[in-house]
């Protein structure tokens, strides 16, 4: 059997989903312009559609799996287990106005149009403020809807900014942070749950590789117990001599969070020659 994949056709999440697949090696064959594509390496399909439409197709299981941002999962509400944070494809949901004006606070929305196409949560946003509102629900281009006199106020997602900046508007409130998610169908057979295992499996070491470096430096051999004290290390550093005498080169990972810190200690304790580089995959 093949796991049946639905990621987004177009837009924000298509190119981080397909290089997510790359870079678990997974090679996707021709097709990838139309509506279905098979990978040629490992039991995995793919499915092209528009981001919105995901939840259903995968509660309904036309899709087994699919990779969406969880702004869409808690919109359409379907019947869809959330089964992984993927980390890419970070954006907000927000209220956006006109440029020059000015957002007082949820007040601010009482009587407004508001255009957008996540009328469920924009909707509790309102109850939750006891605020009425008309709401406008537009499936796409919501960002043009003030210009054309269509609506006061957007509610969009916002990543860059820029397609607001691009229409006047400037964002106000954010009522949902979001990121790409991995969604599953309720009922999993056994073997798609081995296949699922399979590709989390690679994702999870993917995502690890990205948070950390390798890193590999010269220390004086009278500074190297100092030095390994501060490495953190998978297990421990791997410590070589080198050809100069008095010297040896130790190799470590290092998480992206606290490097710049610890290459600063690194250069005080002694260390030389301090070479870092990316990890490809990470497997513990
Ligand atoms: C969202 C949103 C904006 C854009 C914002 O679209 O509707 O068009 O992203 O990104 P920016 O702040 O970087 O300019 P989405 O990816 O959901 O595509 P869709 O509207 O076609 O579903
Ligand atoms: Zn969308």
């Amino acid at each position: 059997m093949k796991l049946k994949l639905a990621i987004q056709k177009s837009g924000r999440l298509n190119e981080d989903s397909m290089r997510l697949l790359k870079e678990c090696g997974i090679d996707i064959g021709n097709g990838v312009n139309k509506l279905k594509a098979e990978a040629t390496n490992f039991p995995i399909e793919l499915f092209f559609f528009r981001d919105d439409d995901i939840p259903q197709y995968v509660e309904d299981g036309v899709a087994d799996i699919g990779f969406v941002g969880e702004n869409v999962v808690y919109e359409k509400a379907k019947k869809v287990e959330v089964a992984y944070e993927l980390g890419f494809g970070k954006c907000r949901l927000s209220f956006a106005v006109k440029k020059g004006e000015t957002f007082t606070g949820p007040s601010f929305l009482a009587g407004k149009k508001i255009a957008t196409s996540y009328p469920i949560l924009v909707q509790q946003y309102l109850n939750e403020h006891s605020i009425q509102a008309e709401i406008h629900e537009i499936s796409g281009s919501v960002e043009i809807a003030p210009g054309i006199g269509l609506a006061d106020v957007v509610c969009d997602l916002v990543s860059s900014g820029s397609t607001l900046f691009m229409n006047g508007l400037v964002e106000a409130e954010t009522i949902l942070h979001s990121q790409a998610v991995l969604i599953k169908h309720k009922n999993f057979s056994t073997e798609a749950q081995q296949i699922l295992e399979r590709l989390l499996f690679r994702i999870e070491s993917v995502k690890k590789a990205k948070k950390n470096k390798y890193v590999l430096l010269n220390a004086p051999n009278d500074q190297l117990e100092k030095i390994i004290a501060l490495l953190p290390g998978m297990k421990s550093p791997t410590v070589l001599p080198l050809a100069s005498p008095g010297w040896s080169s130790v190799h470590t990972v290092i998480a992206e969070s606290d490097f710049w810190d610890m290459i600063e200690q690194l250069k005080n304790a002694g260390a030389e020659g301090i070479l870092v580089i990316p990890i490809e995959k990470m497997i513990l």
